[in-house]
């Protein structure tokens, strides 16, 4: 099949990309002009692997894309939690959905579209464990992200029912290899861990997301290229735990010493809020914003029996899968133990 992989340049769509290709299919890789390119294979004789120029808000660019492909994996979004021009959730993680949608009206050959979504389009989940029948309340969202993935949601379902042969996936909180964009956040929190910038927990253990191994979010997504029906949601998500046990397995994993302390919330919301003041005035992006707090004052933890049951989805646990970001992030020379 022709495969068209919006945000191929990007953690989990060039991982994307690589396994499509070892399933055999033909991937055209829709990246930007400015896109850093090193997480797709290099194209070579025998690699069926093009690349196509462009931009989600720039409908004649993904409607050229789209040509001839038989199925859309749109994986492109804006994955942070802070950025100076909010504006620009909309455009790209909503607009750029909408353009997708359209485009598949304006090609022959489309007969799916694999939609990545996120667990943030679900909402939190204090105190309980939700599946894919949890729709967002819409009366609060920590982040803009959130909130564009939630109304994203939405416009994706409501397709579906007009008859779009979409597939929405809910990845967790993606970790393992790859690029270290702002999609990686466990290995971003790991380096500072591990470097001291972060000298201790962050807060008191009380928050909870679900840790999806990004090969496995992968597979999740081949699967529902292959099994996944229209219209319906699939939460790829994996083992619900907190950033203090992330911190704690590594400490385990590496034989070094767990944190001594847990800095406070409201001591690390400001730290955000300076770092947000800095990104304001250098351009570049903050780690932590204080949106960033606001999702760790909420527990978000998903159940992904549904995919289990019908996508064969085999998430591994958060030990297993830090047993191998750790050597990784070793290896890459970003941290030491
Ligand atoms: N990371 C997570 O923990 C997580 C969890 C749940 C769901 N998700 C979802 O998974 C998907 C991939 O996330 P990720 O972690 O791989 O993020 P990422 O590493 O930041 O990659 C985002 C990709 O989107 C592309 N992109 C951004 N704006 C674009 C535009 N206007 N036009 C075309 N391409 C554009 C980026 O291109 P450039 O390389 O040019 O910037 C990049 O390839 C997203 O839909 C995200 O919402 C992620």
């Amino acid at each position: 099949m022709k495969v068209l992989v919006t945000g191929a340049s990007g953690y989990l769509g060039g991982r994307l990309c690589h396994a499509l290709l070892r399933h055999g299919h033909s991937v055209r890789a829709f990246v930007r002009r400015t896109s850093d390119l090193s997480s797709l294979p290099t194209i070579s004789d025998g690699v069926a692997l093009e690349l196509a120029y462009g931009d989600v808000t720039d409908y004649p660019s993904l409607l050229a894309a789209c040509s001839g492909c038989h199925v859309v994996f749109h994986a492109a979004a804006l994955v942070e939690p802070w950025l100076p021009d909010p504006s620009r959730f909309i455009s790209v993680n909503i607009g750029g959905l909408k353009n997708v949608i359209r485009a598949y009206k304006e090609t022959d050959t489309i007969e799916k579209i694999i939609y990545t979504s996120s667990f943030f389009a679900l909402g939190s989940t204090d105190g309980y464990t939700a599946d894919e029948s949890q729709m967002h309340s819409a009366k609060f969202f920590c982040t803009e992200y959130e909130k564009s993935k939630a109304v994203a949601d939405k416009i994706a379902l409501e397709a579906a029912k007009e008859g779009v042969p979409i597939v929405a996936v809910y990845p967790g909180v993606i970790y393992g290899p790859g690029k270290v964009t702002a999609g990686n956040v466990v290995a971003r929190m790991i380096v500072e861990r591990f470097s001291g910038r972060l000298p201790g927990y962050i807060g008191y253990g009380n928050d909870k997301f679900s840790f999806s191994h990004v090969d496995d979010v992968v597979d999740g997504h081949i699967s529902a290229l292959d099994k996944g029906q229209q219209g319906q949601r699939y939460l790829l998500t994996g083992e619900n735990a907190s950033f203090m046990q992330v911190f704690d397995i590594a400490a385990a994993i590496t034989n070094t010493k767990t944190p001594r302390f847990s800095i406070p919330l409201f001591v690390i919301e400001i730290y955000g809020w300076l770092s947000v003041l800095f990104a304001r005035v250098t351009g570049k992006l903050p780690l932590i914003s204080p949106p960033t707090v606001s999702c760790l004052r909420h527990q978000w933890a998903y159940s992904c029996e549904k995919a289990k049951r019908e996508l064969n989805y085999k998430p591994r646990g958060l030990t297993e899968g830090l047993e191998e970001v750790l050597p990784w992030l070793k290896n890459l020379g970003a941290i030491k133990y």
